[in-house]
């Protein structure tokens, strides 16, 4: 392919009378390169599966207990408020793509890819949250992909949310090799 089959852009006149179409439906244009319907649920899973992630770690923050739960409790609850944060952003992103997001607590671990495990050692909860980052990571790098070049806005924060997870891994593996010694 040569640099002229490479459509140009479009013409600012079109882009002006594309904007001026469907004006209620705010940062969403004709451009948007998705099912929107697709992207919302997508996006209300990952929501899902934040508030799972958020149960999960305060349910580990307090009833970490033993001689070495004090700096693991303080990885829980400081988990617990990324995932609640996460949880803050994908709503918002919901929001802006025109949806609804989803807290009903009704089916919620259906919509969640995330598991709810009590645990009850410390090791026990380390390592079920280390698996609920770990299938997270998979699936959020999924999403990542799909969203691509036709919604980069989403695809950044996917792609944030992915790399604190990446870090929220790394953290448990170390407290369970700390933990080994
Ligand atoms: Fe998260
Ligand atoms: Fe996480």
């Amino acid at each position: 392919m040569t640099a002229g089959d490479k459509p140009f852009l479009t013409d600012i006149e079109e882009l002006r009378r594309r904007a001026r179409k469907d004006m209620d439906r705010g940062a969403v244009t004709s451009s948007y390169g998705l099912d929107i319907g697709q992207a919302i649920d997508v996006l209300n899973r990952v929501l899902a599966s934040e508030i799972v992630c958020v149960l999960r770690y305060k349910r580990h923050f307090y009833m970490a207990t033993g001689i070495n739960a004090e700096p693991v409790a303080q990885e829980f609850l400081q988990h617990a408020n990324d995932e609640q944060l996460h949880a803050d952003q994908v709503a918002l992103r919901i929001t802006q793509l025109g949806g609804a997001p989803d807290f009903d607590p009704e089916g919620l671990l259906t919509r969640s890819i995330a598991e709810y495990k009590p645990g009850t050692s410390l090791v026990d909860m380390i390592k079920e949250d280390l698996l609920a980052e770990r299938v997270v990571i998979m699936w959020y790098g999924e999403i990542v992909r799909w969203f691509g070049d036709q919604d980069s806005t989403t695809r950044r924060l996917m792609e944030e949310l992915l790399a604190k997870e990446e870090e929220h891994a790394n953290d448990l593996a170390g407290l369970l090799e700390e933990l080994d010694r």
